[in-house]
């Protein structure tokens, strides 16, 4: 029997780096354990993405500190059981940086640090320690939701850019940024992105819909893992964004199979991230996406991933109107002929 993986090129570049194969580990709780990153870099990741460090757990750290200083007080024994909380918080940053350490020890894959946060501060400096600790590039990830109507999206996308900038301004290393679908022309978007310095998209954040608790009437966190069906927005927008930016395409959101990660490699990522995959079939379902990919490029004749970067993106294939509204007509009336 022909072992595949010596006939099949399964590598790609990401932020500058060289990876074994596209699968990456994005960014989640998993990763806040180095266990679960040996298992990650053992069952075939080519990379992870830490959990991220928040805006607000930085920002938190430094009012509690500038209080002790101030104070002249210190954290005792006692103050830390009767405040579990606050020192989890005060611990929170230097921890994860001490993480960043530890998993570079662990593994040899490129571990890729998170930053997560919405405004223009001294959280941002984190950027640098995060480089400083090891990390080969940095996640920032915007999740900002435009509540004010007085806001406008010029103001919103300009927070972006500048948030964007600042972090550039801080690292040496690589910086990607994660967003959202929700801009009025996210290939606009982009270009800006792009101008500012990313080095990388990663396409999309998912936005995370409270829910209401009808009995307690109250607002509730509603979490629920993805399947492959919310990989088609990813996909159609990687594949109308590819060619228009320098900066890496990575998608996140969706990915449950082998055929999932091809379907973004021919749209133009150059990465397919995964984790509620992960989180639901565990982390060795890895290796059975590794060996499921090179069948399907077996027996599809593909030699390399990267022969099919792009080879499905907007300005690839034939009809570019699939991508655009022509499509939207075509669908509402195939349905309407069933
Ligand atoms: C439990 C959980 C925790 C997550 N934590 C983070 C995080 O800390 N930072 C981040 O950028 N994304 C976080 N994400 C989002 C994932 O990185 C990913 O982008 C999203 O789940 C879509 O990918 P999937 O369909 O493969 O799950 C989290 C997702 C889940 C399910």
């Amino acid at each position: 029997m022909i072992d595949l993986s010596k006939t099949i090129d399964l590598s790609t570049t990401y932020l500058g780096l060289k990876l074994k194969n596209p699968l990456v580990a994005s960014a989640s709780p998993m990763c806040a354990d180095v266990a679960n990153v040996r298992r990650l870099e053992d069952s075939g990741a080519a990379a992870i993405v830490l959990h991220s460090l928040f805006e607000e757990q930085i920002e938190q750290e430094s009012d509690e500190l500038d209080r002790f200083i101030t104070e002249g007080s210190e954290l005792s024994a006692e103050s830390v059981t009767h405040f579990p909380e606050m020192l989890h918080r005060v611990m929170g940053p230097d921890a994860y940086l001490a993480h960043i350490v530890k998993c570079k020890q662990a593994v040899k894959i490129p571990v890729i640090a998170s930053l997560n946060g919405t405004t223009r501060g001294g959280w941002l400096g984190y950027a640098r320690q995060m480089e400083q600790a090891g990390a080969d590039a940095l996640e920032l990830n915007i999740y900002y939701v435009p509540v004010d109507p007085d806001m406008s999206g010029d103001q919103v996308e300009q927070r972006y850019i500048d948030l964007v900038k600042a972090v550039k301004a801080e690292v040496k290393i690589p910086v990607a940024v994660k967003l959202g679908p929700y801009f009025s022309s996210l290939s606009n978007m982009s270009k800006k992105l792009d101008a500012a310095g990313a080095d990388a998209l990663v396409l999309f954040n998912r936005f995370y819909q409270p829910d209401y608790d009808l009995e307690a009437l109250e607002v509730v966190p509603n979490l629920i893992l993805s399947n492959s069906h919310e990989l088609l927005l990813r996909l159609h927008w990687i594949a109308v964004i590819y060619g228009q930016v320098r900066a890496d395409l990575a998608l996140t959101g969706g990915v449950h199979s082998a055929t999932d990660v091809v379907k973004a490699m021919m749209a133009g990522a150059r990465v397919a991230m995964m984790t509620s995959a992960l989180l639901k079939r565990g982390i060795s379902y890895l290796d059975t996406i590794s060996t499921e990919l090179l069948i399907w490029m077996g027996e599809h004749e593909y030699d390399s991933i990267r022969q099919m970067q792009g080879s499905m993106s907007r300005n690839a294939v034939p009809q570019p109107s699939a991508f655009e509204r022509a499509n939207y007509m075509k669908v509402l009336s195939s349905y309407a002929m069933r």
